[in-house]
Parts: C-alpha cells; structure tokens; sequence
C-alpha cells in the first residue's frame, strides 16, 4: 500500500511594492518672492515644505525680467497692482522651485502658505507666520493643478510634462 501525500507551502509576502516603485508625484511650483530673499527666510520656507515631507525637485535662483513675468501672471495683467507686482517681483533675486508630494501638491502648498494677505493669513501659514504687508507676501504657490503645470513649464521647461 502506499500513501501520496502532498505538501504545499505558501509564503506570505510581507508587503506589495506595486503602485510605490512607479507611483508618479504630483508637482507644484512655488517662488520665494524677493522679499523672503532679501529677509533671509528662504531657508526657513523651504524647510516647511520638507518637514511637511514635500521633496524638492528642482530649485534655481533667478532675476526675473517683465516678459517672464507676464506669462507667470498673465491673470492678472491690466489690473490695477499689476505694475507694482511686476516692479516687485522683478527687484531682485528669486528662489524659483519645484516641489513635489503623493498628490494635490499645490493644495497642500497653498494651505501651508496662506492667505494672500499676510496680515489676515492664519497663524501657522507662512505668510501669517513671517509676512508683514501686503503685496510683499513673500511666495508664490500655483493655484490649481493646471497652473502647476503652466507655470513649471514656464521657468522648468526640460520637467514640463506638456
Ligand atoms: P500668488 O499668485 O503670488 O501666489 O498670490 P495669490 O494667488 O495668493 O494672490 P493673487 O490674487 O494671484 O495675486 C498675485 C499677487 O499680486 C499681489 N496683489 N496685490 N494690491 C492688490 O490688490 C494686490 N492683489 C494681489 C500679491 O503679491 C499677490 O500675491
Ligand atoms: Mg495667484
């Protein structure tokens, strides 16, 4: 007589890897405004963003000139401040960067900037934190996920996805 005995062995994989390894990261765009360069507070601004765990993706120092600056706040042009944003914008360097998270990046930038005025952005937000005044609100953070990307490819165009 003989038995037949059939032994199956299952290994239990600890943790899936799929959907991390190739996972794509959502990307906004932010600028320390002149102000925050000529305050010292660049660092301090970008460490929020990397506590908070964003990953910065690319960052350059840049003196914007009117022609780039019309394209980044083609919104705005023909409106009452839009000359003294661009004579603000343009007075000095900028720290022009792009960060970059799991999802609605911008959403999360823009939260922890702030409102636009400093003086009623909350506590906590860096414009509440750090800003003073008005139109010196020291950073820019893209408005929606379509901004991100038209303004990425305005100052990054070799990361535009476009
Ligand atoms: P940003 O585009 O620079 O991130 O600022 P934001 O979305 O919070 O505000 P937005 O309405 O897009 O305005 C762009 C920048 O223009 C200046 N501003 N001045 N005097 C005024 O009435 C006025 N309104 C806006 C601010 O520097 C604002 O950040
Ligand atoms: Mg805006």
């Amino acid at each position: 007589m003989t038995f037949e005995i059939a032994v199956t062995f299952r290994i239990a994989v600890p943790f899936s890897i799929e959907g991390i390894a190739f996972q794509r990261m959502d990307r906004t765009l932010i600028i320390c405004k002149p102000d925050a360069v000529e305050r010292g507070l660049v660092g301090e601004i970008l460490g929020r963003f990397e506590r908070k765990g964003l990953k910065l993706a690319a960052a350059e120092l840049r003196v914007l000139d009117e022609e780039t600056l019309a394209r980044h706040y083609a919104e705005h042009q023909g409106k009452p401040f839009y000359n003294d944003l661009v004579a603000f914008m343009s007075r000095g360097p900028v720290l022009v960067a792009v960060v970059e998270g799991v999802s609605e990046t911008w959403r999360v930038a823009r939260q922890m900037i702030g409102a636009t005025d400093p003086l009623a952005a909350d506590p906590g937000t860096i414009r509440g934190d750090l800003g003073n005044q008005f139109t010196e609100n020291l950073i820019h953070g893209s408005d929606s996920g379509e901004s991100a990307e038209r303004e990425i490819a305005i100052f990054f165009p070799d990361l535009s996805r476009g």
